[in-house]
């Protein structure tokens, strides 16, 4: 396996903590839940693309890129970490192509990929198709100019960024001591790559362990599909003589609610549970609805509540900052008169 041997720069500390969750462990009747903490990565407020950024950016740099394009939502945490990433491997340029709803704040991860200067592109209600094709028709004309861009696709989740969550499995697996080498590994699958990652990662470094994808987006046979299309690719990148189909794969597709980037009850009730237990905080998109699955499961006793489980804690803070209306009502506030006034 040649793993080491990809180039990889770095742009955040690792290893990331892995941390106890009784409280939470408690609520939901397990035995051991550890959150493995890769909202803690260090790069522009933190998250899962870090990991594979790492080695995103060194592909960027090997091929003397001076500007990277990627899409996502408005609110797109792998937009704001690229824009970050781009930075502080001092390519100056960073294109963000959006679609989604129209928003007229610059809030949340919006905001963060402006104080880092990124050049947003806004496509309203865009599919991910004609945000690509924007992209390649920007990366064509930035060509003719004398430019040399680096396109990522949508969540960074191809064969080579994926490499991020096999290496992350290696660092998890050295983390774990040996009555928990065999846990169930929860992870929110939007892109898929992340989960593609954690699936090969396990496979190689921790053999005992299941890895569920919860799916944030899409019916699980499509994201198993993809999944197993990246990991397989992630493994000829490292030289591994392994194979996966979609079969192999475990996607559960009944958390996602009524849409992608659209919060689900179930979803941000998790996002009070984990604060509330733990101060472990949470997003609507991505990681309350896979935090929403492990509840759900876990409460319709269809978690092995002895094993231990292994939450990752992907990341998206920025984005609960985007959704104040979800949860103002329950705000225990008051005015109070300061006193002599
Ligand atoms: C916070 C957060 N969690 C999970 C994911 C899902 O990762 P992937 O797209 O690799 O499936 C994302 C993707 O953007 C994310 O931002």
């Amino acid at each position: 396996m040649n793993l080491d041997n990809i180039p990889r720069v770095s742009l955040t500390h690792l290893p990331t903590p892995l941390d106890e969750a009784p409280r939470l462990a408690a609520k939901l009747g397990l035995r051991r839940l550890l959150i493995k903490r890769d909202d803690c990565t260090t790069l522009a407020g933190g998250g899962n693309k870090a990991r594979k950024l790492e080695y995103l950016m060194a592909d960027a740099l090997a091929k003397d890129c001076d500007v990277v394009l990627t899409d996502g939502g408005p609110q797109s945490n792998h937009a704001r970490m690229t824009a970050g990433a781009a930075r502080k491997v001092g390519i100056d340029r960073c294109m963000l192509f959006l679609g989604g709803p129209r928003f007229d704040r610059f809030y949340g991860n919006l905001l963060l990929d402006v104080v880092m200067g990124a050049e947003i592109r806004f496509m309203e209600d865009a599919t991910v198709k004609q945000m690509e094709d924007a992209m390649a028709d920007e990366a064509a004309a930035l060509k003719r100019r004398g430019s040399r861009p680096y396109v990522i696709p949508i969540g960074g989740s191809t064969p080579l960024g994926a490499l991020g969550y096999v290496q992350g499995m290696r660092e998890l697996a050295g983390q774990l001591c040996d009555e928990d080498k065999a846990p169930l590994i929860v992870v929110a699958a939007g892109s898929a790559g992340t989960f593609a990652g954690c699936a090969l990662g396990a496979r190689l470094f921790l053999p005992g362990a299941e890895v569920l994808g919860i799916s944030v987006a899409a019916k699980s046979k499509t994201l198993r599909e993809i999944a197993a299309a990246d990991a397989n690719g992630s493994a000829s990148l490292i030289g591994v003589d392994t194979r996966f189909d979609a079969d192999d794969l475990n996607v559960n597709d009944e958390y996602y609610g009524e849409r992608y980037g659209v919060p689900s009850e179930a979803g941000n009730r998790a996002i009070l549970m984990a604060a509330q237990t733990e101060a472990l905080i949470l997003d609507p998109v991505y990681t309350g609805k896979a935090m929403s699955g492990l509840i759900g499961l876990a409460q319709a006793g269809q978690v092995d509540v002895d094993r231990t489980v292994v939450f990752i804690h992907t990341g998206g803070a920025p984005g609960l900052m985007a959704f104040e209306d979800q949860f103002r009502n329950l705000a225990k506030f008051q005015t109070v008169e300061p006193r002599g006034r």
